[in-house]
């Protein structure tokens, strides 16, 4: 599972920050991080509170660097920086307000060169970590959205079984972008099927071949509504897009995973009955999916990934342990 990370870890040698340097589980994860000498490690936050909490954890952390938003030299030229990436949107007093917290202290951080790589949400939620990226760091070129993907990993009868699913954690559903004379500029089936090719590509990164089916409660137009419609638009769309991947839909999820389900509800498809890469037509029910196979399936999840972004920035859930953390930084930083 991470064994091309690590590869690409000790081939370029690469700097994560951390937004919230004195959580316990962060710096056990940075602790560990530094002793295998993974990378370097920023942990943001005020320097004698980090140095207590690691003292305090018998967390080894000396070889890190310690940043204070509240006394960084050159605050002056990140709020100029950020002020023009902005674009009129954020006041000077706004963006230097907003640098005060780790979250977007250490975007700008990542966008100014400064780190490779962010990991946050121990603390923050995943709006509160995603917001600062998607406002500063932005979609990379050609993209049209920030979308996620989870990396679900178990041994099984058979050897690793590792699965992708997409987007189960930022955008809550697809809508139109409309111009102000309510043209369609990218419509919401376009931004369905750019999810789907990214998570291919994450799934690819994974070492998982992607067979990618557009999930729904329908299989091939057996049920009716919107976001049936979106899925089938979105399918059709993906194929234009990217005709060399393997993807099928709209189809339910039994369709999907069982040869016999697919081979019945979806003849001739070759990703019905063996999908790997999982496409969900709105974050409920890919939060909801996800969790169902870690909590009953037992699947490790790993993510959400964020794609489409121009730098590796994740956020990781409040309930996370430390462990996740060290495992999510070498996926962050490896990604760099
Ligand atoms: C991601 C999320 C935080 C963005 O919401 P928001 O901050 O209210 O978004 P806004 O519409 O105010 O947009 C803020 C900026 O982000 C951009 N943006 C929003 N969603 C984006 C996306 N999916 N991709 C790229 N950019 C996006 C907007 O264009 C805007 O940019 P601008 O300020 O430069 O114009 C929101 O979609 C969300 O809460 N998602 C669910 C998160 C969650 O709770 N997940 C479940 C737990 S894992």
């Amino acid at each position: 599972m991470f064994t091309k990370l690590l590869d690409a870890l000790k081939a370029n040698r690469r700097t994560i920050v951390f937004t919230e340097g004195p959580d316990a589980r962060i710096l056990d994860a940075a602790a560990r991080l530094l002793k295998e000498d993974l990378m370097d490690v920023i942990l943001i936050g005020n320097v004698d509170e980090v140095k207590a909490a690691a003292e305090k954890g018998g967390y080894d952390v000396s070889k890190a660097t310690f940043i204070d938003p509240m006394t960084y030299e050159a605050m002056d030229e990140m709020v100029e920086k950020m002020v023009e990436l902005r674009k009129g949107k954020m006041t000077p007093d706004e963006c230097r307000a907003a640098l005060s917290k780790g979250n977007y202290f250490g975007t700008m951080l990542v966008k100014m060169g400064k780190a490779d790589a962010l990991l946050g949400g121990a603390t923050y939620s995943t709006a509160d970590t995603v917001r600062p990226a998607l406002q500063l760091v932005k979609t990379k070129k050609g993209a049209h959205l920030v979308s996620s993907s989870i990396i679900l990993y178990r041994e099984g009868a058979n050897g690793p079984e590792k699965l992708c699913m997409a987007d189960c954690a930022i955008n809550i559903s697809y809508e139109d972008t409309v111009d102000k004379d309510g043209n369609v500029t990218v419509s919401a089936a376009e931004k369905l099927a750019e999810v789907a090719i990214e998570s291919a590509r994450t799934a690819e990164f994974f070492g998982i071949d992607p067979k990618v089916a557009m999930l729904s409660f329908s299989t091939k137009g057996s049920g009716k509504g919107s976001t049936v419609a979106l899925s089938q638009e979105a399918t059709a769309k993906a194929k234009e897009m990217a005709p060399d991947l393997a993807i099928d839909g709209e189809m339910q999820f039994d369709a999907a995973v069982s040869p016999v389900v697919g081979q019945l509800k979806f003849p001739g498809s070759t990703v019905a009955g063996h999908a790997n890469t999982f496409i969900f037509p709105c974050i409920e029910a890919g939060n909801i999916g996800y969790k169902i196979a870690q909590r009953l399936g037992g699947f490790e999840a790993y993510g959400p990934i964020l794609q489409g972004l121009n730098a590796p920035i994740n956020d990781l859930s409040r309930g996370c342990v430390a462990d996740e953390v060290y495992k999510m930084a070498i996926i962050t930083a490896g990604m760099a």
